[in-house]
């Protein structure tokens, strides 16, 4: 929840007084398992009988009894959690992975328990530091525990279990670390829960206005510079691409940009996110069935905008700037219709050939002034763009696309390492034909084949030559992979992405080039 409050101690597991307390178990190669002195007789007996394995995510659940031959724990229930087997060699990315993925088996076992607090006992994760061990367990229990109430009314006679209150971390050795990591897993997971929020919240309350007060409350608690650039602007300015698309709707559009500046002058990396309310298909209607998922086609502006709350919070060396296109995509009678052709912002003119292929229209305007305006080292977008990325990598990897292979690269090392896998397509002037227009410069489809591609082929269009990479997140925004951490609904993907690129940034393009 909301307001989970993180404890860090070096009290003993014995005295902990919460709900649960909960210790972790890596499964032995053979012979006794390594753990908690006390703990060892019963979880032996529970091997024995074939009740517990210790694989990953297996659960013991023990009630203390502090009688004759007993041992006096004060908590309410104890639960030992598997790790499964720790490969010798197993790697930094896929260690952090079992510590969310434990972490988030504890939030769903409290929510079944309806265990309000919990103590964990920090466990040894092969070579990971306890520092980074705190970061991931934090960030998989504070992701498990999200659930989106806003408008469930509370069911009569039965008491709702409203997540968890409290969360101690038990650990002997260097509490300030340990804190440390904890608070820093805790402001990703927070950031994402928050882009979740977003994503759930449907297209009659998620506006493009939700995402310009967002902002600019963000602006003011973080001490960032926002612009919303409104209707009236986007005219004078001579955004062909977000109006076309905003012409079948009531809700005015809105072009947000945050920039976070650090003290010394740096350079400056460019995220645009595509903030679509709510995508009906326009007059290229899409069928009813599933519609109603299109609510979450602002997942890329959601991901942009709270990454910069945890940038906001913690201050790197290198200036970063979010836009985020955002508008509704509606038939209204005014509403953008196959065959017209529109100027984006650059100049660039694009004959519609299905009002559904949007996210690009708003997006070619928000890069093209985005790049001109704030002359950036780099940029990076990420949309729910198209159908065709599940048919190319289903739900289990972002699409990502780019000019660049040390920025493209960055970004797949910084989502291995968040448990947000991305996937490289390819892009090239072969399928740049595809958009060839016959009566304009570009046309906004490009037939049945490379969906994915044709569409970053488009926006390849408004980038001129600095580095680029674009992120498909229509098969991961949600549906995303089964994880213990993920609940159902948005995940909101690629938050913790984007914050963990910034945290390792380093001069772009590095040496090497
Ligand atoms: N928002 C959709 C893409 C999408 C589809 C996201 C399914 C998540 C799940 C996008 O605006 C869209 O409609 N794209 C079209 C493009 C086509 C008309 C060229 C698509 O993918 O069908
Ligand atoms: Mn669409
Ligand atoms: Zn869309």
């Amino acid at each position: 929840m909301e307001t989970t409050k993180l404890t860090i101690t070096a009290k003993k597991s014995i005295d902990c007084r919460e709900d649960l307390l909960v210790f972790c178990f890596e499964q032995p190669e053979k012979g006794l398992p390594a753990c908690d002195e006390l703990l060892q007789p019963l979880i032996v007996k529970a091997i024995e009988l074939g009740d517990f394995t210790g694989k990953m995510n297996d659960i013991l659940l023990l009630y203390p009894y502090g009688g004759a031959g007993g041992v006096a724990f004060a908590a309410k229930r104890i639960m030992i959690v598997g790790m499964g087997k720790l490969a010798v060699d197993a790697d930094s990315d896929s260690l952090r992975e079992i510590c969310r993925s434990v972490g988030g088996t504890i939030a769903r076992q409290c929510e079944k328990l309806k265990a309000a607090t919990v103590a964990v006992s920090l466990p040894v994760v092969g070579s990971l530091p306890p520092e980074t061990v705190a970061e991931c367990l934090t960030e998989g229990v504070l992701l498990g525990d999200y659930r989106f109430r806003k408008y469930k009314t509370e069911e009569k006679n039965e008491k709702p279990y409203l997540g968890l209150k409290k969360v101690v971390l038990l650990t002997q050795g260097a509490v300030a670390q340990v804190r440390r990591g904890s608070e820093r897993g805790a402001r990703a997971a927070k950031a994402a829960n928050a882009a979740r929020d977003m994503a759930n919240r449907p297209g009659n309350d998620w506006t493009p206005t939700r995402f310009a007060e967002y902002a600019c409350a963000l602006a003011e608690e973080m001490a960032m510079k926002v612009t919303i650039l409104e209707k009236a602007d986007m005219e004078r300015l001579g955004m062909g691409g977000i109006l076309a698309v905003n012409r079948g709707s009531a809700e005015p559009p809105k072009m947000v940009i945050l920039e976070y500046r650090p003290e010394k002058p740096a350079e400056t990396v460019l995220l645009v996110g595509k903030g679509l309310t709510f995508d009906s298909g326009g007059v290229s209607l899409k069928p009813a069935a599933g519609m109603e998922d299109m609510k979450y086609d602002m997942c890329g502006g959601a991901a942009v905008l709270t990454a910069m709350r945890v940038i906001g919070q913690e201050r790197p060396g290198v200036g970063v700037v979010a836009i985020v296109p955002a508008t509704e995509n509606m038939g209204g009678s005014a509403a953008v219709k196959p065959g017209d052709i529109i100027v984006h912002y650059s100049g660039i003119t694009s004959e519609i050939v299905n009002t559904d292929a949007e996210g690009r229209m708003i997006l070619a305007d928000a890069l093209a002034y985005g790049i001109e305006k704030y002359s950036p080292c780099c940029v990076i977008d990420l949309a729910t763009l198209t159908g065709a990325v599940i048919v190319a990598l289903g739900h289990h990897h972002t699409g990502i696309l780019g000019n660049n292979d040390e920025l493209v690269e960055r970004l797949i090392d910084a989502g291995r390492m968040s448990g947000e896998p991305l996937w490289r397509l390819p892009l090239g002037p072969d399928y740049s034909k595809q958009i060839e227009s016959e009566v304009a410069d570009i046309k906004n489809t490009g037939g049945k084949s490379a969906g994915t591609i044709t569409a970053a082929a488009y926006l390849q269009k408004f980038i001129k030559e600095i580095p680029w990479a674009h992120l498909d997140i229509a098969g991961t925004a949600w549906e995303f992979t089964e994880k213990s951490y993920i609940p159902k609904g948005p995940a909101g993907i690629c938050t913790r992405t984007l914050v963990n690129l910034v945290r390792k940034w380093q001069k772009f393009p590095s040496d090497r080039n």
